[in-house]
């Protein structure tokens, strides 16, 4: 067994999302019984690449690929039904196995609406100066009615058939004069809307359970429990690079309100970070890489968005902006992924430290005008040759290869305990 699994722990992007964690996740579930979803929605999308077969999964937590592995869908998330059933569906025409004895939804979850799509769609598109770069998923506008409370639905809506005909009935026409006078959208028709979660509600109802109250009974059974972390800590609605985040508590920090679960229920906090930057959408980026550099990461690391195939933005290992990543989540041990993809670089960059209006900043500011005027300041390690992907002891990679996981470990201030040097499950290897 894996000393990562003495206890319960909680997997966390140390990055602006997609590190891995999906690949990460699936391989530590090996020693799990229980897997937590407990941030975000489909604009989430994680990876499990399983011998010749590949999985993308974005609502459903990854412990779906274990047999025997109980899997959760927290408050904290927002739920698309189309999405989740669509994604059932699929999983089940590929002979994985998915019903009420292994996934449960809380029935404080709340739902993701066709008006809150067609309302992210309209904002982005509208926006002056451009928008976010959002996912489209409906993210934002699901997480601003859970705070407003009045217009929002929560899956135990869903059980009430003639309440929810009108408060959807009454959201729907509020909605429409709203989306007409800010972005002239035409109506939406409430009945059809109804009809269809209504279906999705009788067919969501054996998988509706107490989430919250799960973790605790299996916290006292002494269950081996993982939190699949969505996002990441730089995409988090606090704490991360403000406006230009999610709209969810997706750093470790927001496991216990987006599950339910009590603080000292986790002892690991399972940093994900990748061996260089990327990042979708807009929003500051100092080590970014428009060039031949990017190109071969991107190209290489096959670097397109998992939910939307948008090309992503890459850079170099950004050591400041991690180094606050490991602190703010209090990260006991890194996985550092995609190493393989390095390969073939003559020299390696490392941002060690930003300079700003001449001065050296000595930590990472998540401040949107702080970050678009830094400038990097790096270090330069040499390159390795050679596919590394066949590697399976951190002593048989290429010393310079060693020496580049040594010093993030030494620059971010966490050890580095598994390294990922491919996409398939068995590519990872202990330290
Ligand atoms: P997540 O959102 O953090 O789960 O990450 P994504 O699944 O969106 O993106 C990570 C991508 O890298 C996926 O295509 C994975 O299959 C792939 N991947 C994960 N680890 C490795 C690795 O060590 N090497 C390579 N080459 N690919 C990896
Ligand atoms: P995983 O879990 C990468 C980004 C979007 C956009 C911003 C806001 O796969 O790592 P949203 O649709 O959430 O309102 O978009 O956040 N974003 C992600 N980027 N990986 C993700 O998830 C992301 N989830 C959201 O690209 O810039
Ligand atoms: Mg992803």
């Amino acid at each position: 067994m894996t000393a990562f699994l003495d206890g319960n722990s909680c997997v966390v992007g140390l990055q602006w999302g997609d590190e891995g964690k999906g690949k990460i996740v699936d391989f530590l579930t090996e020693h799990a019984d229980v897997v937590v979803r407990y941030c975000g929605g489909a604009n989430a999308g994680h990876t499990v690449r399983i011998g010749q077969e590949k999985y993308a999964t974005h609502l459903l937590p990854v412990g779906v690929f274990r047999p025997g592995v109980m899997n959760l869908i927290g408050n904290g998330v927002v739920l698309d039904p189309a999405v989740l059933f669509r994604e059932i569906d699929e999983f089940l025409g590929r002979g994985v196995a998915i019903s009420p004895v292994n996934l449960k939804i809380s029935y404080k979850t709340h739902l993701v609406m066709p008006y809150h799509m067609q309302e992210d769609a309209a904002r982005e598109s509208s926006a002056e100066g451009g928008g976010i770069g959002t996912t489209r998923r409906g993210i934002g506008p699901t997480y601003a009615d859970k705070m407003q409370r009045a217009t929002a639905l929560r899956v135990a809506d869903l059980a009430h058939e003639e309440k929810l005909k009108n408060k959807i009935g009454q959201i729907v026409t509020e909605r429409n004069k709203v989306l007409k006078v800010l972005y002239d959208v035409p109506p939406m028709e409430w009945k059809p809307i109804f009809e269809q979660y209504r279906d999705y509600g009788r067919r969501i109802q054996p998988f509706v359970d107490d989430v919250g109250h799960l973790l605790i009974e299996y916290g006292k059974q002494g269950k081996r429990i993982v939190f699949e972390g969505a996002h990441a800590a730089l995409l988090d609605v606090d704490h991360g690079t403000y406006p230009y985040v999610t709209s969810s508590s997706c750093s470790a920090l927001g496991l216990y309100t987006g599950s339910g679960a009590p603080p000292q229920l986790v002892q690991n906090f399972v940093g994900i970070m990748k061996a260089y930057s990327t990042r979708v959408g807009g929003g500051p980026f100092p080590t970014e890489q428009n060039n031949n550099i990017g190109e071969y990461i991107r190209e290489r690391g096959n670097e397109y968005g998992t939910t939307t195939r948008r090309p992503r933005r890459c850079g170099w290992f950004d050591a400041v902006a991690v180094k606050y990543t490991v602190e703010l989540q209090g990260i006991t041990q890194i996985a550092l992924t995609l190493l393989d993809v390095l390969s073939g670089l003559d020299h390696i960059q490392i941002c060690t430290g930003y300079k700003w209006h001449g001065q050296r900043l000595d930590y990472f500011r998540a401040d949107m005008d702080v970050l678009a005027e830094v400038e990097p300041i790096y270090e330069t390690l040499p390159g390795w040759n050679g596919n590394i992907s066949g590697v399976r002891k951190f002593e048989e990679l290429p010393k310079e290869a060693q020496q580049y996981v040594k010093r993030l470990e030494q620059l971010v201030g966490a050890p580095i305990k598994i390294v990922s040097v491919g996409a398939e499950r068995s590519a990872t290897l202990l330290r």
